[in-house]
């Protein structure tokens, strides 16, 4: 395996003291890799990477981006240390235009930088480009999250966290938000996805955990796990427990 970017240890989070959600969960991601966590509604597949992402207090474990501990670094540091969450709703600023999102976005980057990068956003993203003096509230769903992935991108994060990206698109939107993931990952970036499009995430992904009850329960090869009975068993809804809504995003 290459260099790993991410790495995170027997993580155990929750949000109250002595009542852990994610119960000793471990996962490595390297770079350049789409990794996915699968796993049934509630089994704390978000409260795993908001945790990593500073969201959810950490009890014990450990998270360790590119080689440095960043365990129990606060939220608001994520992006200087490299670390790029894309939450699943509340991800841009409804009011504000698109450009205007992704200049509150790039205010880490030394302010001469910043319209330089917001052109590479639009030449990436040319949809954010036509649509640059619109409110970001009146986009499409496929855009937002455009302009929300857009966002995470600009201030070139060594790994950018996405929380059920396709959650809530219709079908055309779904294909284009995966296909947008395989050409950020041929731009060199490292991704962690969490998904219930577990098919699609797949289909994109390099290899998938399947967190079940706030633990990784199975690993493997993306391409393989589609058809692994203990995934079948695990995460595909053939458990009664496992189609019960778990409650906040
Ligand atoms: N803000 C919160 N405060 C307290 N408990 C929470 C909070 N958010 C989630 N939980 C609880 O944590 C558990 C795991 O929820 P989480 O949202 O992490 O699961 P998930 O795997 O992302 O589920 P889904 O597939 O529905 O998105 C649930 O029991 C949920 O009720
Ligand atoms: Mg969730």
């Amino acid at each position: 395996m290459s260099e790993l970017v991410l790495v995170v240890r027997d993580l155990v989070a929750g949000y109250e003291p002595g009542v852990p959600i994610v119960r000793g969960a471990s996962i490595a991601v390297a770079e350049k890799e789409i990794v996915v966590v699968l796993g049934p509604n509630g089994a704390g597949k978000s409260s795993f990477i908001k945790a990593i992402a500073g969201l959810v207090p950490v009890e014990s474990g450990m998270v360790q981006l590119a080689g440095r501990d960043i365990t129990h670094a606060p939220a608001h540091n994520m992006v200087r240390l490299g670390l790029a969450f894309v939450p699943q709703t509340e991800n841009v600023f409804p009011l504000m235009s698109v450009e205007d999102n992704l200049k509150v976005a790039g205010g880490i980057l030394k302010p001469k930088e910043v319209p330089g990068r917001i052109e590479e956003m639009y030449a990436t993203f040319p949809d954010l480009a036509r649509h640059r003096r619109i409110a970001a509230g009146n986009l499409s769903g496929g855009q937002r999250q455009m302009l929300a992935v857009a966002r995470a991108l600009i201030v070139h994060p060594k790994l950018l966290v996405l929380d059920e990206p396709s959650a809530g698109l219709s079908p055309k939107f779904v294909s284009m938000v995966f296909d947008m993931l395989t050409d950020i990952r041929k731009s060199g970036v490292t991704i962690l996805l969490v998904e219930q499009n577990a098919k699609a995430a797949l289909a994109i992904g390099d290899r998938a955990y399947v967190l079940v009850e706030g633990k990784d329960r199975h690993e493997g090869v993306a391409s393989e796990l589609w058809n692994d009975p203990v995934v079948a068993e695990l995460y595909l809804g053939q458990r009664p427990a496992a189609s019960v809504k778990g409650g906040a995003a």
